[in-house]
């Protein structure tokens, strides 16, 4: 009995000693100490022997069982410093490596000059409304007083989806939306994306407008010029000029365009003004009675003026930038700068 018992020990230290992890060494307990280990079964063993055997026999095999216990214990503290030592080892911090810099964002100039015309605008009584980029003909063009074949849509070169779908050439068909939907008196700004197959220093496939109308009894061309002149007054500086220049567009009549006075050379004539010493910076004019008379508003009862303007255009006045196709490019060290 003795010489099984130091048998089973020998193996139980080797076992014991080349656990190397918690987990191992619970297996080894197991295999001697659980309840169908070798140490139970001796133990069990025990009822076939002798009376005269069985004390001596009883306590070796308890002497053999605690001295696994020792081992047990003693090996699993070893192991806890191991492993706590490794996990230290896993998680240092070199507190001396260059940190990791998240460049702070900000808005893009064209969403900033946006939002700054929308203030203005809202703070003339206007509200916000939005409509689709992706048009009927019927918006676009036809509600809008261009027949089909009228010259004027040459003007506007328009990118096509289907026969009488296109991509909105400019946000005036926000206008017949919103007056389908309700009856005047209406104020109403219209910012979004339009597209026209155009691209240079000043012209991209893809551009922003604001639009804007007021219908009401009475609106006079009066209102038009005091609300824009207030709007350039607002976004660029008390001092500077506005004029008003006949033009034309089909669905305002009388039609003006709006001129300001160069912010580059004050007047005195640049290469940004070609000279003039103006800046065109709007379209604007009475909204024409064919335009009411599709949405069924009563012209007679009825009058208002609209105006449209390039989101770029005047946002690269504003900063000073002479090449659209920078706004684009996404160049964050140029987006940085404003
Ligand atoms: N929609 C016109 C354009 O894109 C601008 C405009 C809007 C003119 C409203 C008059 C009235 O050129």
């Amino acid at each position: 009995m003795e010489k099984q018992i130091s048998k089973l020990l020998e193996r139980a230290r080797k076992g014991i000693e080349s656990a190397s992890s918690l987990k191992e060494l619970d297996e080894v307990r197991v295999r001697y100490l659980g309840k169908k280990g070798e140490v139970t079964a001796l133990l069990k063993g025990l009822g076939a022997l002798s009376p005269e055997e069985r004390p001596a026999a009883g306590q070796a095999v308890n002497r053999g069982r605690k001295e696994i216990e020792d081992l047990l214990a003693g090996r699993k503290v070893v192991i806890q410093g191991l492993e706590a030592e490794q996990r230290l080892k896993s998680q240092v911090v070199d507190v001396s490596l260059p940190g990791v810099v998240y460049d702070r964002g900000s808005r893009h100039p064209v969403t900033r000059v946006m939002g700054e015309i929308l203030d203005i605008f809202r703070g003339m009584g206007f509200s916000v409304h939005q409509g689709p980029e992706v048009e009927k003909d019927y918006y676009n063009f036809e509600a809008l007083n261009f027949p089909k074949d009228h010259p004027a849509r040459d003007m506007q070169d328009t990118f096509f989806v289907e026969e009488e779908v296109v991509l909105r050439t400019h946000t005036s068909p926000v206008q017949v939306r919103a007056m389908e939907k309700q009856d005047p008196p209406l104020r109403i700004v219209s910012p979004g994306r339009v597209y026209r197959h155009d691209y240079d220093v000043t012209h991209s496939p893809m551009f922003h407008q604001v639009e804007g109308f007021m219908v009401d009894e009475g609106v006079a061309f009066s209102d038009l010029k005091g609300v824009l002149v207030e709007f350039v007054h607002q976004f660029f500086g008390h001092e500077v000029p506005v004029r008003f220049r006949p033009s034309f567009f089909p669905f305002t009549e009388p039609s003006a365009e709006v001129d300001m006075g160069c912010v580059m050379c004050r007047g005195k004539g640049c290469r940004v003004c070609s000279g003039t010493g103006w800046l065109e910076i709007l379209g604007s004019g009475m909204i024409h009675p064919e335009v009411f008379r599709h949405v069924g508003y009563d012209s007679e009862k009825y009058t208002g003026f609209a105006f449209g303007m390039g989101v770029e255009r005047i946002a690269m006045l504003h900063y000073g930038i002479d090449d659209i196709r920078l706004l684009f490019e996404n160049d964050v060290r140029f987006l940085k700068q404003f």
